[in-house]
């Protein structure tokens, strides 16, 4: 189980972006977490992948553990060897390196036979990869460099991995590859902290959802309820004509759950 328990995470010092956050990632599960722009969802992945200081950014209250060990003061090299892979927003990855350099780059910890291993692993699961395996990344289309970053994250072996919004800027028939792919990722054995502003893909597959709003989880529910939720479905499903999910509605949100902040 990977847990984030009452976290407060302050960027230089000043700004405070998250205000008592928990969440709990059990194994085997696939757990999303979503909620507006500017909500705090990247900052929680920072916070568990031991990168907050490289956007200057601080815990300041409360803990991550992994099997009930802290694991928040240690280092982002520690936090991937311990089992947990992530893919960053916007698919870091090396633009001018080939397809095979970079799966080759998230297995760097791992010996030669491993390395081998997880190539096979993520060309058996993206085909489309291996057809292109000598190609330069930075000319894969954009759903084609989000399987790059998921294959990569994947070389690791981890046994959470955390995916920020992998749906952004990938065009509908690859959003439902990704979310197909994301389900045999599980089903292989690896536990998924879904991040999507995608509510509609992430609450299909997950078994447990949490909004965030502004720093604060506002529901924390499993995934059938969220799905069958009203407030949900209207606002961030989006079922009332508004097409992207009224995530611009928030105000009016908050004004009819006033409970909820
Ligand atoms: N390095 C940073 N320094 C200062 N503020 C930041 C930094 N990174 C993010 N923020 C702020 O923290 C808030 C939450 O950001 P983020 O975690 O990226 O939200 P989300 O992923 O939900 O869109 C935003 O207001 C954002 O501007
Ligand atoms: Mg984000």
């Amino acid at each position: 189980m990977l847990t984030v328990e009452n976290l407060e995470v302050v960027y230089e010092d000043v700004i405070q972006v998250l205000k008592g956050v928990s969440i709990q990632v059990p194994d085997g599960s696939i757990v999303a977490l979503l909620g507006p722009n500017g909500a705090g969802k990247t900052t929680v992945l920072r916070a568990i992948t031991g990168l907050l200081d490289v956007h200057r950014g601080r815990i300041t209250k409360g803990r991550v553990s992994l099997d009930g060990a802290a694991i928040e003061s240690m280092a982002a090299p520690h936090i991937v060897k311990a089992g947990i892979g992530q893919v960053m927003e916007g698919r870091r990855i090396f633009r001018e390196f080939t397809v095979e350099e970079n799966l080759k780059a998230g297995g760097h910890t791992a010996a030669r036979a491993d390395i081998a291993e997880g190539l096979d692993r993520a060309y058996a699961m993206f085909p489309v990869l291996a057809e292109r395996r000598k190609q330069t990344a930075g000319y894969l289309s954009g759903g084609e460099q989000q399987m790059l970053a998921i294959g990569r994250a994947l070389m690791s072996k981890p046994r959470y991995v955390l995916l920020d919004e992998p749906s952004l800027g990938v065009a509908p028939k690859i959003v439902q590859q990704l979310r197909d792919l994301i389900v045999q990722i599980n089903e292989d054995g690896t536990s998924v902290l879904l991040v999507e502003q995608n509510a509609t893909m992430a609450l299909s597959i997950a078994t447990h959802g949490y909004v965030l709003e502004t720093g604060r989880v506002v529901m924390d529910k499993p995934a059938d309820e969220l799905r069958a939720d009203d407030d949900i479905r209207e606002f961030y499903l989006g079922l009332r004509g508004d097409e992207r999910g009224s995530l611009r509605d928030v105000k009016q949100y908050r004004r009819r759950k006033r409970w909820l902040s």
